[in-house]
């Protein structure tokens, strides 16, 4: 399994490129289940994840070519059967639930399997599909699913964390080739749900109200293939801004939408953090002392709970009190005790962590738990005084498309160490 060595205490300067967004381009993938005409995507980037999702999408049946960062998806024949070896590597894979049954009328898609961040239960993706017709069982860890017609319906999809991102996913997939008219109020509308319904459009749909909390889907009976190209990555960008702020840096990130990220570029600021917009890039500057802010992650247009991690990281390094709120994932503190090896303060009451932050870190070995706690491991290296050594980097290669790279561009002083 391969490692980061960081040398830390290099401020950032230069330019950063951002890739397309993971979280759009997987239900993305997904939809092109939904005809068997061949879908072209733009900016799909080269993560494990993207692979994983082709592999899934291959013993469906489906043909995956990719050419640079343009996937070319054509599923003529599919079968129903998503296998559990295969899914039960990333959890994501479930929207392949919805466009099976609009397409098929009929799916058997393995349960996903456990989450260090959370439980993660399914069980709105579920109600949303049932709504829609659908009969649903649970057996032998496998979802069977059937229904001889879909048909829409009016449906709440909120649950106890809010809208469910994948979920409304799941359901707008399924409804867009149902018949009759489906509305989901409490619909999530992060920004790659709005990229999936202008996918759907595209290829023929009939979606309006995405990026509101009430989504109308006219179900159509068939769709055609289509072009799209994925939006940026607002969580990587958002990352890079974080690390050009915890390294004193000096930082523009191009190709990075800001309008997407208003919740995060607004607590930078609050940290005193400077942020300016010139043209379509976003300069990220850190100029002496920062301040503490305190956190809440939420459903969009709220604080990413995506970011949740890497914000902690600079508070650490600010003098002062700050506390962060998780309200998305009951178990995302996992890079708490792992901060604690740098030399971080941070207690743990509840859903909040109370950071007490201004004490230099120092570099350490410590190990990535999930995608987003490794980038902030590799943020707090960057920081850190002397080597960090940040094992089990896997995980931030299913998220982060060669971040190394990007941050060797930057001047970071990053080496990959394979199988360390
Ligand atoms: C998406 O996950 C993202 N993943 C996650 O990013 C992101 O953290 C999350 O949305 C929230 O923004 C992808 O898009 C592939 P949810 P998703 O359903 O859709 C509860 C990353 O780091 N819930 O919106 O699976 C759930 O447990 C990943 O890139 C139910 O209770 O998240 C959670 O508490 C991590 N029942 C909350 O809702 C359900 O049926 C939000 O989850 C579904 C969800």
């Amino acid at each position: 399994m391969d490692s980061f060595v960081i040398k830390g205490g290099v401020p950032l300067r230069g330019e950063v490129t951002i890739s397309g967004a993971k979280n759009a381009v997987l239900p993305i993938m997904a939809a092109a289940l939904l005809t068997e005409e061949p879908c072209v995507i733009r900016r799909a980037p080269q993560l494990s994840d993207v692979d994983f999702m082709g592999e899934i999408l291959t013993s469906l049946g489906a043909e995956v070519k990719r050419q640079g960062s343009t996937l070319t998806v054509r599923a003529a024949r599919v079968k129903g059967l998503g296998d559990y070896d295969l899914i039960r590597k990333m959890r994501g894979s479930i929207c392949i639930l919805g466009p099976l049954l609009g397409r098929r009328g009929e799916a058997v898609v393995s349960l996903p399997g456990g989450c260090v961040i959370g439980a993660r239960p399914i069980d709105l993706h579920l109600k949303g599909l049932e709504a829609l017709g659908a009969k649903i069982r649970i057996d032998g860890g496998y979802i069977r699913a059937g229904a001889k017609k879909l048909k829409g319906a009016d449906l709440f999809l909120g649950g106890r964390c809010g809208p469910t991102v994948l979920g409304t996913a799941n359901v707008m997939m399924a409804a867009a080739r149902a018949e009759g008219v489906t509305v989901i109020e409490s619909a999530a509308c992060e920004p790659e749900v709005v990229d999936l319904a202008n996918f759907l459009n595209s290829m023929g749909a009939n979606i309006s109200g995405a990026g509101s909390p009430t989504v109308r889907i006219s179900g159509v009976k068939r769709l055609h293939g289509a072009e799209h190209e994925v939006i940026p990555d607002r969580i990587e960008a958002a990352t890079f801004a974080v690390a050009a702020a915890a390294s004193h840096g000096e930082v523009t990130i191009r190709g990075a939408r800001a309008d997407h990220m208003h919740a995060v570029l607004d607590k930078l600021r609050e940290a005193g953090v400077t942020v300016e917009r010139s043209g379509p890039a976003l300069r990220i500057t850190r100029r002496g002392r920062l301040r503490p802010v305190d956190i809440t992650t939420l459903p969009y247009a709220g604080f990413p709970t995506d970011m949740q991690a890497q914000m902690m990281v600079l508070m650490t390094l600010t003098p002062g009190i700050s506390i962060i709120t998780e309200r998305i994932f009951e178990s995302r503190f996992m890079h708490v005790s792992e901060l604690a090896r740098l030399g971080a303060d941070i207690a743990i009451e509840g859903p909040s962590a109370i950071v007490k932050g201004g004490r230099p870190l120092s570099g350490a070995p410590v190990m990535a738990s999930d995608l987003r706690a490794s980038a902030a491991l590799i943020i707090a290296g960057l920081a850190a005084r002397g080597a960090t050594q940040v094992n089990r980097v896997y995980h931030i290669d299913r998220g982060y498309e060669k971040i190394d790279d990007k941050l060797r561009g930057l001047g970071a002083r990053i080496a990959r160490v394979e199988g360390a």
